[in-house]
């Protein structure tokens, strides 16, 4: 989950670049670097630590150059070091390299590479590709010829970028298998990144590659090749993106503006694709029509992290409201339980991103076991789309912050409307109340925000204690999950979501006064059992804080509530997240955590 970037053009080089990593920083920040050719000469700079360290290096030793690329790392082999961050330089110092992947048969062409007289000053796996292009180059002065070559030798995963002294001509190769790479097209100059919100500045035309290319990059435009050499033609595309939305619009954070843009960003998503006056939802831009939709007796959801619990909120609605069967899987599990699979069976990703690897991997395994591929993804020309005879986007624009949260949301409001398109084609009535209520949604999300004040206070209170439980049933078990899921990623504190009812099985022994356990209780069907299983966390002498659209309920129970507005049941996940995005992000912000950029982890986990 590294950031690449690269330029080629006629401005200097340097500053685009590291405007480019500081887009890219959420994909990896524990080691920055950049390479330059410029005349007969190729200087690298490279910092361990965050973008800042490589920018206080190039201040104290400035770079000149039009021809360059740069990297962001997140460690996979070898320690976070200046010594195994990126770009790596061949031994012979030829050419340098930027890598984002894993070359999982790195370790044999290394024993090769050795036993040939080429040495190795990192642990990296991406010192192999430097190393291999090298030998390569040094019998054609071709890079784009050395990199085909190469190419058919790797193994894994990667979207790599390099650039050599002494090429056949001024210009940036590119190749692609897994990870992503968006080529940024301009006039008299062309762009690279992992991620095209890196190029918003630049530019918005955009050609993304597919799993295979090769592409090398110059003055004159961009060229693609197959695996096997074939000149290949891939679309350009024009990024609807502005640059504004990708900063952090005053907020002291994007987790915290992405909180806020969630009204917004819900109502995007679903305008355009409900008529109202004729209480009705149309999703002809599915892809998938009709009668297919009516063949399937089963769905799957494949996904991870956040989006897999907004899987299991999904299987509420399209099990409610489609009754058809749902199977919700982690997509690191998935390939792992030989599913049965089969014609009848729509699988649907879901993703932020459209980019992480243990999704695309169970989208692939079920495409390839019969089942028809859709996704739900917030990045339009991402693998995911790619792979899928369908998507649906959410339109929660970019989110930055690594901890998800409007892409939550917006997944959760893509999947009401899936179920609700999917109960049409099927035949079966749905009623007008489900749909007008979505109406209403951006009015109650803005008054769920109105809380942040008290959710600040909240934090003050918690924000010492060294263990969360987090409680649900039904459909509000999944934002139970999520609600610990925001905190321990944010916070580093330790928290655990559990269905309420399973407490009395064991959990509840973990029932202390020092122990908050955060109560998802909104109205509907399982409300009374949570108030009782909170009445046996009191008894206890738990300290119970409840998430509920019903405080009166809680007056004589609850240590601290947190009021949310009334929606239809299947809708209320949707608000009753807010307050806990919020009180994990007022706790991080008290403890001085790194909220939009938490240890460890990065924004989109394309690696297995
Ligand atoms: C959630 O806050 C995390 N950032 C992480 O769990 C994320 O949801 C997961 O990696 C899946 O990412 P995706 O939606 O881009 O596939």
């Amino acid at each position: 989950m590294c950031g690449i970037v690269g330029y080629v053009g006629t401005r200097d080089v340097v500053p685009l670049l590291l405007t480019g990593l500081r887009r890219l920083e959420y994909r990896g920040y524990d080691s920055a670097g950049v390479a330059v050719v410029a005349e007969s000469a190729l200087t690298t700079v490279r910092a361990e630590g965050k973008l800042d360290e490589l920018v206080g290096r190039l201040s104290s030793q400035p770079v000149a150059g039009s021809l360059g690329i740069g990297h962001t790392r997140w460690a996979t082999h070898g320690r976070p070091s200046e010594r195994n961050a990126h770009p790596l330089v061949d031994s012979q110092g030829r050419l340098a390299v930027i890598h984002n992947g894993i070359i999982e048969n790195f370790a044999e062409l290394k024993k090769g590479l050795a036993a040939d007289g080429w040495t190795f000053t990192s642990e990296t796996d991406t010192e192999v590709i430097a190393n291999l292009l090298s030998a390569e180059f040094e019998k054609s002065q071709d890079l784009l010829a050395s990199v085909l070559t190469v190419v058919q030798r790797l193994d894994g995963h990667y979207a790599f970028a390099a650039v050599a002294v002494g090429d056949v001509s001024r210009r940036i190769v590119v190749a692609r298998q897994g990870p992503p790479l968006a080529l940024g097209l301009g006039e008299g100059e062309q762009f690279l990144a992992s991620d095209p919100t890196a190029l918003l500045d630049q530019t918005r035309r955009v050609v993304y590659l597919e799993n295979g290319d090769v592409a090398a990059l110059s003055e004159e435009g961009c060229e693609v090749w197959s695996r096997s050499g074939e000149p290949v033609v891939r679309d350009e595309h024009v990024l609807s993106w502005d640059p504004i939305q990708a900063e952090k619009g005053g907020y002291k954070h994007f987790m915290l503006k992405e909180i806020h843009e969630q009204p917004r960003a819900l109502q995007e998503t679903f305008s355009g694709r409900v008529n109202f006056e004729r209480s009705e939802v149309d999703l002809e831009e599915l892809g998938i029509g009709a009668e297919a939709l009516r063949s399937f007796d089963r769905v799957q959801l494949l996904a991870c992290g956040t989006s897999w619990h907004a899987a299991l909120v999904g299987k509420f609605l399209i099990e409610g409201l489609a009754r058809i069967p749902v199977e919700v899987d982690y997509g690191s599990e998935y390939r792992y339980r030989d599913p049965i699979v089969g014609p009848g069976v729509l699988a649907i990703g879901i993703s932020q991103s459209g980019e992480t690897a243990d999704t695309l991997s169970a989208m692939e395994e079920a495409r390839d076991r019969g089942a028809t591929l859709a996704c739900i993804c917030n990045a339009p020309g991402s693998q995911a789309t790619r792979i899928s005879a369908g998507t649906l986007l959410t339109h929660a624009g970019p989110e930055i912050g690594v901890a998800s949260t409007k892409a939550f949301t917006t997944q959760l409001v893509a999947l009401y409307l899936l179920a609700l398109h999917l109960a049409k084609v099927r035949g079966l009535e749905v009623p007008a109340q489900a749909i007008s209520d979505l109406a209403h949604l951006p009015q109650a999300i803005d008054e769920a925000l109105e809380q942040e004040a008290d959710l600040d206070e909240l934090a003050r209170k918690y924000h010492r204690a060294h263990d969360f439980l987090y409680l649900g049933r039904g459909i509000n078990y999944p934002i139970a999950l999520e609600g610990a899921l925001k905190l321990k990623e944010i916070s580093y504190i330790h928290a655990e979501g559990y269905p309420a009812g399973e407490m009395k099985h064991g959990p509840i022994a973990l029932i202390d006064e020092d122990l908050p356990v955060v109560a998802v209780a909104t109205g509907g069907r399982v409300f009374d059992k949570m108030r009782s299983n909170l009445q046996e966390v009191k008894a206890r002498d738990g300290q119970v804080l409840v998430v509920t659209d019903r405080p009166e309920d809680f007056a004589d129970l609850a240590d601290d509530i947190m009021v949310v507005p009334t929606v239809g049941e299947l809708l209320q996940p949707i608000v009753n997240v807010l307050p806990l995005q919020l009180l994990a992000y007022h706790i991080g912000v008290r403890l001085g955590a790194d909220v939009d950029q938490p240890r460890n982890l990065a924004k989109s986990v394309t690696v297995e």
